[in-house]
Formats: structure tokens, C-alpha cells, sequence
């Protein structure tokens, strides 16, 4: 009884220390953490047509749901680029354990302070200010041809080219995703 108890009391201690640092974490690096749906994964990487001559990074790679999925489905190179520690470690060992090793780069830092002129693809699921604050850096450093794809949130003052409704992910072409939106908006998806 007294071990059940001294049991229970562990695990109590040991959920409320993993939740105590996924706040702090949150805080500390700025988001919380989610894996992107594995639809919305999917729509994402099609609707960018995602293949084997393409540059993915995924800005905030998390746990590695779109990652992986791009270089081992779609053969792509992948950058993941990830700030919080424990999901770089994560995100390391899933990479040394799997296949295609070669084609992913596990980046620990923060995404604001990379260069996307390589990038022929930016997968994002972030928060509403982080799409902000990237805007201005897309545009000075995107190639021609790239195409960004966001879960849950719009580029502000860009025009999607598509939009998936069921998945709720936008498709951006830079640079048409400039213009403005009579020419460009194309909704796809449910009602
Ligand atoms: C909603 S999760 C998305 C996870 C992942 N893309 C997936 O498909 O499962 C957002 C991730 O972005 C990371 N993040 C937030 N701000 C960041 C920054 N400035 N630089 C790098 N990673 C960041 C968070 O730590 C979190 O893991």
C-alpha cells in the first residue's frame, strides 16, 4: 500500500515536472509545442508538390511529423530547424534510428536567425505572431518558385494561392503571393 502510494505520488511528480517545463519551455522559446495533424501534413506536402529536387525547411520541427514524412515519402532534402532542446534530441535520434539519414538536417536554433535562400519549400504551423515577424524575412531571402505552406495561419498581407478548408492549410507562391487577391485566391476543400 505504502508503494502504491509512494508509486502514484512518483508519477504525480513526474507529470506535473513534464508539464511545468512544457510551460516554461513555452514561455522560454517562445511556442508551445502540437504535431501538425497528419492530414494537414499531407495536404501540405502535396499542395507543394513536394519531390525529390526540392529543399524543405520546416520552420519549428517539433517532434518531426512533417520532417520525416517529407525526405522518406516525397524524397526530399529537409532542413528541420527546432529551438526547444529536448525535441532537437528527439529529433536527432528519430533521424540516426531511420532510413535517409542523408537528406535531413536537424538545425537546433531559431528560425529567425537562418538563411532561406536555399529553401524551395517552407512548411510552418506557428503562431499568428511568428508569421508576422517571418514575413519580411521570407520576402528578402525566398528564391522565385518557392512555396510556403502554413497550418492554422495566413501569411498577414500575403494572398494564398490555395486554401484547404478540411485541413486548414494555405498554399503561398513567392512571389505572386504579393499580389493582390482577385488574381490569386484559389479556395479549395469542404465547406
Ligand atoms: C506547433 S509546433 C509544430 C511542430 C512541427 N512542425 C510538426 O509538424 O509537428 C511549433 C514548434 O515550433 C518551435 N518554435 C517556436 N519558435 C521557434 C523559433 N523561433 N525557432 C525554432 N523553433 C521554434 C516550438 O518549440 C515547437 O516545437
Amino acid at each position: 500500500m505504502v508503494l502504491i502510494t509512494f508509486d502514484l505520488a512518483l508519477v504525480l511528480l513526474v507529470g506535473a515536472a513534464a508539464a511545468a517545463y512544457f510551460i516554461f519551455a513555452s514561455f522560454v522559446f517562445g511556442a508551445g509545442y502540437e504535431p501538425t495533424p497528419r492530414a494537414a501534413v499531407e495536404k501540405m506536402l502535396r499542395f507543394a508538390e513536394v519531390g525529390p529536387s526540392d529543399t524543405v525547411y520546416d520552420l519549428g520541427a517539433g517532434t518531426g511529423a512533417i520532417v520525416f514524412r517529407a525526405a522518406r515519402i516525397y524524397r526530399a532534402r529537409v532542413v528541420g530547424v527546432e529551438v526547444e532542446p529536448i525535441r532537437v534530441g528527439i529529433l536527432r535520434l528519430r533521424r540516426r534510428l531511420g532510413p535517409f539519414a542523408d537528406r535531413i538536417a536537424i538545425h537546433w536554433g531559431d528560425f529567425f536567425h537562418l538563411d532561406y535562400r536555399s529553401a524551395t519549400v517552407v512548411t510552418a504551423f506557428l503562431w499568428p505572431g511568428a508569421m508576422t515577424r517571418l514575413r519580411p524575412k521570407l520576402e528578402a531571402e525566398l528564391p522565385a518558385g518557392a512555396r510556403v505552406v502554413s497550418h492554422c495561419h495566413r501569411i498577414p498581407g500575403w494572398t494564398a494561392t490555395a486554401y484547404d478548408r478540411p485541413t486548414d492549410v494555405y498554399l503561398y507562391r513567392w512571389p505572386e503571393a504579393r499580389a493582390p487577391p482577385s488574381e490569386t485566391a484559389r479556395p479549395t476543400g469542404g465547406s
